[in-house]
């Protein structure tokens, strides 16, 4: 035995290396309070093993991604249990991620010389938070269809940047092949990469700089020193253990639901992944907000505070100029972590509350096409449309009312009333009831750009109809949402449309 260890000393180093990082001293003894990175990098590990598995079947394109993800639940044995264990695992490593950070906040180990260690696991969170996103489209269900949908239109929305980071993320117009396979590949190859590289400078610098003990100002050499192995090693090892079951329970009596297969011809309220509700919840009160200050509002939301919020922790090992660690010197600090905890927490109870309310309106207001009984005269009215909205009885508005249940109301809401930042409403939008060849020429040929409806700003993808819908079909659908809901318009016939098609 001592032979071959000798025999790889002498060849490779190794067995040296791994001598004094196994018996690295952990100043103040080895804690509990010190697992959440190593079960975070557990965490991780097994999405990779697990996400590498899910890339031996699952096949990124509009037709194949809901069908292949179907296929993994249904026929792949144990299928279902891996994309379960996979989306449980994302779950786990963001919110262990958080702890970390917080841990890390609150004891002060950012502070000199751990800065250029917190910044890559800055990174770390902020590159994990992408790796979330850009996974919750593939399986290409209604859900994930309609979350990204807004979070591209959110990108969208961050000057300079925003415009071409939309175009790249979505590849072209509407949402399709290209935009799955954009967001496979961030998710796949691109954001794992920079992970393992982050990963891999991350702990050489711990290596580096060693474990940085107890929010203590005490001289770290001076604290009793534990043994990182086996005792230290041993707590990692409980902690990893305890996520793994609890993630295991979760795969298995909460596997997550896949939806019907994308389909943005129907309404659908998407809800986002856990850790972007504050966010979300941000970006729906900016909307709310009277009309003059909304633009900025929206900048707030989107941009200000996430990308200050970021800014701020990679910075703040130079702004938090407090030599100390120990808790009690520090209330500023203290203080302002809490309060953006209770804040975010806040925002997500909030976001929550008002998506699961719109979900029971939605299920209430059925669209009309579902809802109407064919030939009735008022039952083309959607529900939800505001009182006082009697639709004029123009010609081909049933038919209308039936076409933008199925094909807008999916955006725009059954009463035309869109949601807030995201899908610009169209009862009571004077570019509605304006100049009917440009409301033709929008839903032709589709509209992405930066639009203002009644001072609110939006900047999202319209997709385009032509060749979806007839010629007839597109003059009902218009003069539909020119009479529907308190709108008073002209209508438009099948040959203005003919016009502006040509
Ligand atoms: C996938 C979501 C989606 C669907 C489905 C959709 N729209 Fe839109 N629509 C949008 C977005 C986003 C905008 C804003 C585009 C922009 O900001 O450039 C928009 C803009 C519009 C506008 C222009 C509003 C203005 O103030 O200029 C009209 C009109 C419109 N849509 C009508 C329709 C009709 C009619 C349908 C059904 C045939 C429909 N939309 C289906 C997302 C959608």
């Amino acid at each position: 035995m001592n032979f071959l260890i000798d025999w790889f000393e002498q060849r490779t180093g190794l067995p040296t290396q791994i001598k004094t990082f196994l018996t690295e001293d952990v100043p103040g003894g080895p804690s509990y309070w010190y697992v959440f990175g190593s079960a975070t990098l557990f965490a991780m590990i097994l999405q990779y093993v697990t996400g590498i598995f899910l890339t031996f079947y699952y096949a990124p394109s509009s037709a194949t991604a809901w069908e292949s993800t179907k296929y993994i639940y249904d026929h792949v044995p144990l299928g279902w249990f891996v994309l379960s264990l996979h989306f449980w695992g994302a779950t786990a490593m963001i919110a262990l991620l958080f702890m970390h950070l917080f841990q890390a906040l609150i004891w002060g180990a950012y502070k000199a010389p751990r800065e250029i260690m917190w910044v890559v696991g800055v990174l770390l969170l902020v590159f994990t938070l992408v790796l979330g996103l850009t996974g919750y489209l593939l399986p290409w269900d209604m859900n994930a269809y309609f979350a990204s949908q807004v979070a591209i239109n959110i990108a969208s929305s961050v000057p300079i940047v925003g415009e071409p980071t939309q175009q790249f993320l979505s590849g072209g117009a509407g949402m399709g092949t290209l935009t799955i396979n954009r967001f496979f590949g961030l998710h796949v190859w691109l954001m794992p990469a920079l992970l393992v590289l982050l990963i891999v400078g991350h702990l050489m610098i711990f290596r580096h700089n060693g474990s940085a003990g107890p929010p203590v100002d005490t001289d770290l050499k001076k604290l009793p020193q534990g043994r990182f192995w086996p005792n230290q090693m041993f707590m990692d090892a409980m902690a990893s253990f305890l996520v793994f079951i609890v993630m295991l329970v979760l795969s298995i009596v909460a596997a997550p639901p896949l939806d019907q297969k994308a389909d943005p011809t129907q309404t659908f309220i998407a809800y986002p992944a856990w850790y972007f509700l504050a966010l979300y919840g941000m970006l729906r009160i900016a909307g709310g907000l009277p009309n003059a200050i909304v633009p900025i509002a929206n900048l707030l939301a989107t941009v200000i505070v996430p990308g200050g919020l970021v800014t701020l922790l990679i910075l703040l090992p130079w702004l938090d100029r407090n030599p100390s660690r120990a808790l009690r010197r520090r209330p500023w600090l203290l203080g302002i972590t809490t309060l953006s905890v209770v804040i975010a927490v806040g925002l997500s109870v909030y976001s929550q509350l008002a998506i699961v309310k719109e979900q029971a309106d939605a299920a209430q207001n059925k669209p009309p096409a579902a809802a109407a009984a064919p030939g009735s005269q008022g039952g083309s009215l959607p529900a939800g449309a505001p009182a006082g909205g009697g639709a004029q009885r123009l010609g081909g508005s049933e038919k209308g009312a039936k076409i933008f249940g199925a094909d807008c109301a999916g955006c725009h809401g059954a009463g035309g009333q869109g949601t807030p930042s995201v899908f610009p409403n169209l009862a009571g939008n004077p570019d509605v009831t304006g100049d009917p060849a440009q409301v033709v020429h929008t839903v032709l040929y589709g509209l992405n750009r930066a639009i203002t409806v009644n001072g609110k700003p939006y900047k999202g993808t319209m997709p385009p109809w032509k060749g979806t819908l007839s010629n007839a079909d597109v003059a009902d659908v218009v003069t539909y949402i020119r009479a529907a809901w308190g709108n008073k318009a002209t209508p438009v016939s099948p040959a203005d449309v003919a016009e502006v098609a040509k």
